[in-house]
């Protein structure tokens, strides 16, 4: 059976010291994370060999076995994989239980720890990194997958105010909106009527829409004035909904390249108990990066 207990600093200093991470996905040549780590490797001169292992849901369970053969005492773990992480662990976070999803991995003994370092680098990102209140925002969370599970809880952690979930599959808006179990706080709509809906102060896109090059169609009624507009993507993945947020006014119009920095800080410090500086690989990242985001 599974433990569930909160991330602690007794389990970040039982596995310091050298060993080897990495991060498992499919497809994963692209990933950015690699590069990400060697930076905060190099800026708190901690030995980190981090390397991309790409991985199926059908050959993670053997490439992971593999990896801990070889050495391995700490992993990230993308798409499609995070679900199938948090069913492997031996004992888990509780940010990583509620959100059902794990994308940090930390070996104890024989088995290994989950975490979900997600919703904590989007919060990072948008009230440290961007200055931005969330505080009692009236916000509108886009899908019902994976990647809205991981960020529900920690925005509501974070204390936005109403949340309203909308998904093309009603159902599943449903069943997030039941797993949160919030009823006076959390609220579900069709997607179809939201055009009927307007005012919201955040909203957060946590569809796979822009990676498949699909437009959400989203009516512009839904912002109020000075928005935040979060998409969880980043690159070309994130620029319709981005364009669509400008067009609709929005004050504020982010991709999740810096989401994706935060939460990789988080798993370092999990890791190796220090926590790295950001501002330097974000700014690297975004000068890479083919761009159309700005605030
Ligand atoms: P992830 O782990 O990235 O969240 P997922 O669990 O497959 O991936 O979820 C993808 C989300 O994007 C879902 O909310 C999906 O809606 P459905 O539940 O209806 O499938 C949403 N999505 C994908 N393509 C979409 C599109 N073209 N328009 C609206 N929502 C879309």
């Amino acid at each position: 059976m599974q433990l569930i207990e909160e991330e602690s600093s007794e389990i970040a200093s039982s596995n310091r010291g050298p060993g080897r991470y990495a991060v498992f996905g499919q497809p994963i040549a692209h990933s950015l994370s690699p590069r990400i780590h060697a930076a905060f490797a190099r800026q708190l001169s901690i030995a980190h060999d981090y390397r991309p292992i790409e991985a199926s849901t059908e050959e993670f369970v053997g490439a992971l076995a593999a990896f801990a053969e070889s050495g391995g005492v700490g992993a990230n773990v993308t798409l499609p994989l995070k679900q199938h992480a948090a069913r492997l662990c031996l004992s888990i976070s509780e940010t990583a239980r509620r959100a059902d999803s794990v994308n940090t991995l930390v070996r104890r003994g024989e088995g290994w720890h989950g975490e979900s370092t997600d919703g904590a680098g989007l919060i990072r990102d948008i009230t440290g990194r961007q200055r931005l209140y969330v505080r009692g925002r009236r916000t509108l969370l886009l899908g019902a997958g994976g990647a809205a599970r991981a960020v529900a809880f920690a925005l509501l952690d974070a204390g936005i105010g109403e949340l309203t979930i909308a998904n093309r599959t009603a159902e599943r808006a449903d069943a997030l909106a039941d797993a949160i179990g919030q009823p006076e706080r959390v609220h579900t709509r069709y997607w179809t009527d939201l055009g009927q809906w307007g005012g919201f102060d955040l909203v957060v896109n946590a569809t796979s829409a822009g990676h498949a090059n699909m437009s959400l169609a989203l009516p512009t009624s839904l912002l109020a004035s000075r928005a935040i507009c979060y998409d969880l993507s980043y690159g070309k993945a994130s620029f319709g909904f981005l364009a669509w947020a400008r067009s609709a006014g929005a004050g504020h119009a982010l991709d999740g390249l810096g989401m994706l920095v935060e939460q990789a800080a988080e798993a370092f410090e999990i890791w190796h108990g220090k926590r790295p500086e950001t501002d330097a690989i974000y700014a690297e990242l975004r000068a890479y990066l083919p761009g159309d985001a700005e605030d």
